[in-house]
């Protein structure tokens, strides 16, 4: 098969990374998480005490910026002037200062460049929100992955329980909110490409919406 690059845009907890990293292992592909990115930038303003208003702390941050992807173990980590911040950018205060800094024209335009280098390869599936849209609209198979609020809050609120103390309201309304950020900005909005294929994951186990992804995948690849 030829190398292609899928995408793969949708909401929080619509099952976006379990989904990637399964097709990205079936097919022997790399797989990039750019929300991680996102975060990382979230992650260098929470330590400088930047905050998403500030055009002068944010030029500063994205000036020094240097973040990469590594892989250990299987598994993917996030390096910041080579430190791993993998730890450090899923707890809520990042999660809901990635979702303001995203929104900025800025940290955008940083992270487009960055995300388009890690993709000339072909050969991966990305993961993000604007993937099939902004970043990469000649992408190969663009997918848009779904699923209704309550079932996306209680996966997320799953995958939280382990360490944080958070009730699945709070996990709820912190999604609609970042929802209403993601969909509402005006750069970059979170929307379907116009040819991405649509799965609403609602009822459906990752290795289903796996499987129905390769189904398409081979069909592009096989044109
Ligand atoms: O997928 P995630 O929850 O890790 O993403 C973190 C934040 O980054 C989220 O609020 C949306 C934003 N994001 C974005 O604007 N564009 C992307 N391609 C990926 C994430």
């Amino acid at each position: 098969m030829k190398p292609l690059l899928i995408t793969i845009d949708g909401p929080a907890g619509a099952g976006k990374t379990t989904v990637s990293r399964a097709l990205a292992d079936r097919l022997g592909y790399a797989y990039m998480d750019t929300g991680a990115l996102y975060r990382g930038v979230a992650r260098e303003m929470h330590v400088r005490q930047v905050d998403p208003e500030d055009e002068k702390g944010l030029a500063w941050v994205l000036g020094d910026l240097d973040l990469r992807f590594v892989r250990r173990d299987g598994d993917l980590r996030l390096l910041s002037a080579g430190v791993d911040i993998t730890g450090e950018i899923r707890n809520p205060e990042i999660t809901m200062l990635a979702s303001a800094a995203s929104a900025r024209p800025e940290v955008r335009c940083a992270l487009l460049a960055l995300q388009r280098r890690l993709g000339a390869e072909k050969s991966a599936v990305f993961e993000g929100r604007d993937m099939g849209t902004v970043v990469f609209p000649d992408a190969d198979v663009k997918f848009f992955l779904s699923a209704d609020l309550h079932v996306r809050a209680r996966r997320r609120y799953l995958e939280l329980a382990g360490g944080q103390e958070v009730s699945i309201e709070q996990v709820e309304k912190d999604m609609q909110k970042r929802d209403a950020n993601d969909a509402g900005r005006s750069i970059a909005p979170l929307k379907p490409a116009d040819d991405a294929f649509h799965i609403d994951s609602t009822s459906k186990s990752a290795g289903a919406v796996v499987d129905e992804m390769m189904v398409v995948i081979r069909d592009v690849a096989g044109r």
